[in-house]
Parts: structure tokens; sequence; C-alpha cells
């Protein structure tokens, strides 16, 4: 896939592969620039590869073919000053710390060479609910209060990047509010968050760009408004005075679709087309005689976009 060079891309992702020590290609030829102060959600089933990427870019896993370049420098060559600007809330819950939760963020935040800020810590901690829970062994805590203590550490030394990986799967109500919140205030202040996610109307409503991977290949990345029109379909109901048992002969260039009850007609157009399909439908409808009492338009969601995707791939 081509990409656009971005000058100052905050990440840059070229030619990168992975196989695992078992052979298997879990990313191939990755290709991927990521803007400053952008929020970029990466979708794709289980498997697709998102977790493997995100690990490569964090360091967590090697890449075997490819560059990563994170705010111009390469991961591998400067390994510390990149790693220090990324932070990763990881998909895995794995938190072994014996230590409270004050020095556990004390000691990431001085891990990445960053000095001393107790406001900074403390303000973090309040956002995140957990300020009450400072004293408390991270071991001692719930899984949503370890989550969010995962959350804390990966903002601790105040990363320029946050990955967020499936950030939301199988947390509280409370803390995906929490969660989101959080996301649109460091949005404020310029940091770039990259995020994997199964639930799309979540990507849907916050991110600027959207990538799809599937089988360990970016199929996709996209502006979301400009995807959304480009391959978002429309749906006009038709609901009908009177049912029909069929769709007439001198309708049948319409393509139209008839509910079992026969009170409703669905038309399906491009967003992009003129109306003038719908003029001539409900011309063509004046003249069957078929009179409708409302009609409405839905814009088909990201969600059915990508199942579309998904499918036009295999
Ligand atoms: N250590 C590993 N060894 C071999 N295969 C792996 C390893 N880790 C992940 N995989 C495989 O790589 C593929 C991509 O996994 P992953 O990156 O976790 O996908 P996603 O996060 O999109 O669900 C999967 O088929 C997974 O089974
Ligand atoms: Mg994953």
């Amino acid at each position: 896939m081509s990409s656009n060079l971005i000058s100052n891309a905050i990440l840059t992702i070229r030619n990168v592969s992975k196989s695992y020590e078992n052979g298997f290609k879990a990313l191939i030829n990755i290709n991927l620039q990521i803007k400053r102060g952008e929020i970029v959600a990466i979708l794709g089933p289980n498997g697709a590869g998102k977790t493997t990427l995100i690990s490569i870019i964090c360091g967590i896993v090697s890449k075997s073919t490819g560059e990563v370049l994170v705010d111009g420098d390469s991961i591998i060559d400067k390994f510390r000053i990149t790693r220090s600007k990324i932070g990763i809330v990881p998909q895995e819950l794995h938190v072994h710390e014996f230590e409270s939760v004050w020095s556990t963020l004390q000691f990431t935040r001085g891990l990445y060479g960053k000095k001393p800020n107790k406001e900074y810590l403390e303000s973090i901690l309040k956002s995140l609910s957990l300020w009450d829970k400072k004293d408390q062994k991270v071991m001692t805590l719930s899984g949503g209060m370890k989550r969010r203590v995962l959350i804390a550490k990966a903002l601790s030394h105040e990363p320029s990047i946050l990955f967020l990986d499936e950030p939301t799967a199988g947390v509280d109500v409370e803390l995906r509010k929490d969660m989101w919140r959080i996301v649109s205030e460091l949005r404020e202040k310029g940091v770039t968050i990259i995020l994997t996610t199964h639930y799309i109307e979540e990507a849907e409503e916050i991110a600027d760009r959207i990538a799809i991977m599937t089988r360990g290949e970016l199929i996709l990345i996209e502006n979301k408004d400009s995807l959304m029109k480009k391959l978002g379909k429309k749906e006009l109901l038709l609901e009908l005075k009177k049912p029909i048992k069929s769709i007439p002969t001198s309708l049948s260039k319409h393509k139209l679709e008839i509910s079992q009850d026969g009170n409703q007609l669905r038309y399906n157009f491009n967003s992009q087309s003129s109306d003038k399909g719908i003029a001539n439908l409900l011309d063509d409808l004046k003249k069957a005689k078929i009179n409708y009492k409302d009609l409405h338009t839905k814009q088909s969601s990201l969600e059915e976009i990508f199942v579309e995707l998904i499918k036009e791939s295999k």
C-alpha cells in the first residue's frame, strides 16, 4: 500500500514484517505514518496482528524486517529516547508489583529519565480515581483498579505517544467513561493516540483516522470522515400506507427490497451520488399508485463498512 509521506510525522513505520519463531507471519510489509496529535484507531479481527504491531513499536517484540521511527529517530539506534516518548496500556493485565501504587508510578517515571514531579503524578491518580489507593500495594487491588494503575503507569512519564491496546475490552462502564475523558484531555494537550478496539462505535466517535488490518496486512488507512463518505451507503426506507405483495415490474430498475409483511420498501443509494435516483423512484412510485406514509434515511455505520471491507479482502 502506498502512503503519502507526512513531513514531521511522529511515527513512521516502513516495510515492517514479522515472522514469529514458529514461522508464522504475523505482519506483512506494514507502511504507516502518523501525524503529531492525531488519534488513529486500528480495527481488525482477532489475530490480525494489531498487538504485534504495537509491541514492535514499543520495543516489546522485535521486528523481522523494516524500520520504525519515533519522532524521526530509529527505535533501534535511539532506543532510550524513543521509548521515553511512548506510553503503552497493554492488552493483557499483567501487574506483578509488590510496591505501592505511588512508588510504582515514581519508579516508572524515573525509568524513563524524567525528574520527579509529585503534582503531576497526583493529578493522574486523581483523574483515575486512584488517589485514595496510592499507598496500597498494587497486587492487592481488584482487576479494574489494576487496569487503572496500568493507565497511570503509561502516563507517568508524560509520553507524547500513547498506545491503548483494546483499552475498553472487558472493563466496567466507569472506567470506560474515565478512559474516554482522559483521551480527550490528552488530545487537547497534543498527545498522539493510537488505539485498537473492538468497539467500532468508539472508533467512529473518537478517531481522526481509521486503519484496518486483517491477517497481518494493513488493508486501509483513511481519514474517518472521507471513509464514511466514500464507503458509507445510505438507505431509504419507505413506510407504505398499504402493504403490497410484490414489487411491480415498473419499479424493478430501482432494485427495491420489500419487507416480509409488505409494509416497507428499502432502497439503497450511494451517499456520493446525486439525489436523482430518489426523485425518479418517488416519481415511479406515484405512477404505480404506491403511497407511503413516511420515509427516512439511514447511513451505514463504520461497523457495516468494516464488515464489508473484511469480506472483500478474503
Ligand atoms: N509469540 C508468538 N508466536 C507465534 N505466533 C504468535 C505469537 N504471538 C502472536 N502470534 C500470532 O500472531 C497473530 C497476530 O496476533 P496479535 O498481534 O496478537 O493479533 P491481534 O492483536 O490483532 O489480535 C495471531 O495469529 C497470533 O496467534
Ligand atoms: Mg491484540
